[in-house]
């Protein structure tokens, strides 16, 4: 019998199975052989039982908010590489290993009613995610929030554009959206970063190749925003959680700011920061109406999958698909 030393070992193996290069982590208790030599110190309680996918720029901040007002419900710590997202199954990060991922997590007073969540707003749309995740938290629910695409992509190009990003700042919304093939590299990214998140149908399907529906939750994003304590009720519901909590009374309107916050001592509102919500220019009628033909085809796939999931129709979907019939 012939080895090596560790490190050699290591290269010597990768170079027989370059496909394990790449790995697939799973939930070290539930493989009996795994959990045996999984070190005593550590618990497989300290993972989300739920995940809020995105997109991107549909409401998940606001909902981020909303859920960690709920005694039950408790949030990941936030990222200092990414900010306030971890991005664990979409990025680098994944390679960090789970150890890594589990330090986002307090340890949980009483793993079976705590609900532990994280945000990660590019899960939604990144290919690798559902199997990722999947692998790792089979029984977790999957929450995402859809808006009008059309909608969100403008949102998101005014995003770019606040971060002074040179390309948003050097086109004009109606140029990414309808920039041709012949366009330059960078104008072609942002386009597709502007209009791919939107193709909701596609996304979801794959989420669903890994997760069985009733483990995920679609979010009406425009209802998020106009009824809040409405989707907050639906979402306990959907996780389970118990108390309901009531958010009629956690929330209020905000007149000047235009969006529903949380309500503070003296009935003060706490919104969310500047740089959600922001005032800008409405999006031109012509570039609507490019938008409403680019994504029917798949809006209408979004309809035929939610049908067969015999899931509400966002109020948005409704009114996109008739007007654009
Ligand atoms: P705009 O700033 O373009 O209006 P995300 O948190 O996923 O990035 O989404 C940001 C969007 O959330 C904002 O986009 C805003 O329209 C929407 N939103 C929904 N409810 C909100 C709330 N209560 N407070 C602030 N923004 C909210």
């Amino acid at each position: 019998l012939q080895t090596l030393p560790p490190l050699e070992l290591a290269e010597k193996y990768f170079q027989i199975f370059p496909e394990e290069r790449d790995p697939l982590w799973q939930n070290p208790c539930h493989d009996k052989r795994h959990k045996d030599i999984w070190s005593k110190e550590k618990t497989c309680d300290r993972l989300p039982k739920f995940l809020v996918i995105g997109p991107q720029k549909t409401g998940t901040t606001a909902l981020h908010s909303f859920l960690t007002l709920h005694p039950a419900i408790t949030s990941s710590f936030s990222s200092p590489v990414t900010f306030e997202e971890i991005q664990f199954f979409n990025g680098p990060s994944y390679h960090n290993g789970i150890d890594w991922y589990m330090d986002f997590f307090p340890f949980p007073s009483n793993a079976s009613t705590d609900f532990m969540f994280e945000k990660s707003a590019n899960y939604f749309d990144t290919e690798v995610v559902p199997k990722r995740a999947a692998a790792l938290l089979p029984r977790a629910k999957i929450i995402a929030v859809l808006i009008n695409p059309a909608d969100r992509a403008y949102s998101w190009y005014q995003h770019q554009r606040a971060h002074q990003d040179p390309s948003a700042i050097n086109y004009t919304f109606h140029q990414v959206v309808t920039a041709g093939q012949s366009s330059s590299k960078e104008l072609l990214v942002l386009q597709s970063r502007s209009l791919k998140p939107g193709e909701y149908a596609t996304h979801l399907e794959r989420w669903l190749l890994h997760f069985q529906s009733k483990q995920v939750h679609i979010v009406d994003g425009a209802m998020l925003r106009s009824n809040p304590a409405l989707v907050m009720e639906g979402i306990q519901r959907f996780l389970g959680v118990t108390p309901i909590f009531n958010y009629t009374q956690a929330l209020m309107f905000d007149e000047s700011k235009g969006f529903w916050c949380q309500r503070i001592e003296g009935s003060r509102p706490k919104c969310l920061g500047k740089s959600k919500g922001r005032k800008y220019p409405e999006m031109a009628p012509e570039t609507r109406a490019f938008l409403t033909e680019y994504y029917r085809e798949h809006n209408m796939e979004l309809l035929r999958l939610l049908n067969r999931l015999g899931l509400t129709l966002p109020s948005w979907l409704r009114e996109e698909l008739q007007s654009s019939s």
